[in-house]
């Protein structure tokens, strides 16, 4: 039976570009849908899995998010002051008692296997999850949980896939799985064309890994566009111990690009309580009126 995963690592340090100038002086991680930033929502999901350390992996310009998961006490006296009993609420529950955070600076941006190794020293010598909060998943439950209670059947690492479409497959890291094996990877490679993808199984940003990947992360080396590729240190690990590929139940919404937020926005927007029975309304008739 697989071990109880206690550490989250959101890898947050990467550069944006696909949402500058939004992602100039604030991480993209910060960008809200409806009423919570991104990071806020993985953070949610990780907690739901049973994790209890909360490991940042930061760059540049992101105190936001340290800011974020902080004690505010002058903005909490003041909607004390002014009787926002909701409100104050929604800003002391972000982290529950019991769990707590931990800030690690990459310092540049080498890339998402390099960010993951600088996890190491917090994370130790067990399992644990990756989460990359711009890949946004609905889904109950969360996808984190999910794969945790594949990890406990297994006793291996699993990692969260999706069907692309085959012209898609240079956008993601593409595994080759072997059914007969309770969906066990066989082969992993970042970014293929088409005519080179094993599959159409593409790697979202859900990882339950086994502490053995941090060696191999310290010895692949640079890959595909010259970073040290998260996709290649699974590679090299799944020649020694197995790696599972799961196609967790949910919608995923790609936040870091800027159709993938307004889908998110939209369907969250719908959903909300505050917000869905008059933004349904609005749609409808923006829509009708075009
Ligand atoms: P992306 O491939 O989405 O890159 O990184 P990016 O820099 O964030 O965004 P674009 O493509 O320039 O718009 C995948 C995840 O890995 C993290 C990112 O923060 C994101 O969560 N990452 C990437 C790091 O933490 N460090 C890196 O060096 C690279």
């Amino acid at each position: 039976m697989g071990q109880q995963v206690r550490a989250a690592v959101f890898p947050v340090a990467g550069r944006g570009t696909r949402f500058l100038p939004a992602t100039k002086a604030s991480p993209k991680e910060m960008l809200p849908i409806v009423d919570k930033p991104l990071i806020q929502y993985a953070v949610e999901e990780a907690i739901a899995a049973g994790a209890t350390k909360l490991v940042f992996v930061t760059g540049s310009s992101k105190r936001a998010i340290e800011d974020h998961f902080d004690v505010d006490s002058e903005l909490e006296q003041a909607l004390t002051d002014s009787g926002k009993d909701e409100l104050l609420r929604s800003i002391q529950d972000i982290v529950p008692a019991g769990v707590s955070c931990i800030y690690i600076r990459q310092g540049q941006p080498l890339g998402l296997g390099h960010a993951v190794l600088c996890a190491r020293p917090a994370v130790g010598d067990e399992p644990f999850f990756v989460h990359l909060a711009d890949d946004l998943i609905a889904g109950t439950p969360g996808c984190l949980s999910q794969m945790a209670a594949e990890y406990k059947d297994h006793n291996g690492s699993v990692v969260a896939v999706e069907t692309v479409p085959p012209e898609n497959t240079s956008s993601y890291g593409i595994v080759a799985i072997d059914a007969a094996d309770r969906g066990r990877i066989t082969q992993i490679v970042e970014k293929p064309n088409p005519e080179d993808a094993p599959s159409n199984s593409a790697v979202v940003g859900r990882y339950l890994l086994a502490a053995e990947i941090f060696d191999k992360l310290e010895t692949i080396g640079q890959g595909a566009g010259g970073e040290i590729q998260l996709t290649d240190g699974i590679a090299a690990l799944l020649e020694e111990s197995p790696v599972y590929a799961y196609a967790f139940s949910g919608t995923r919404y790609d936040c870091g690009s800027k159709l993938g937020y307004l889908q998110a926005t939209v369907a969250y927007g719908l959903s909300h309580p505050d917000t869905g029975e008059r933004f349904r309304e609005h749609l409808k008739k923006t829509l009708s009126d075009d």
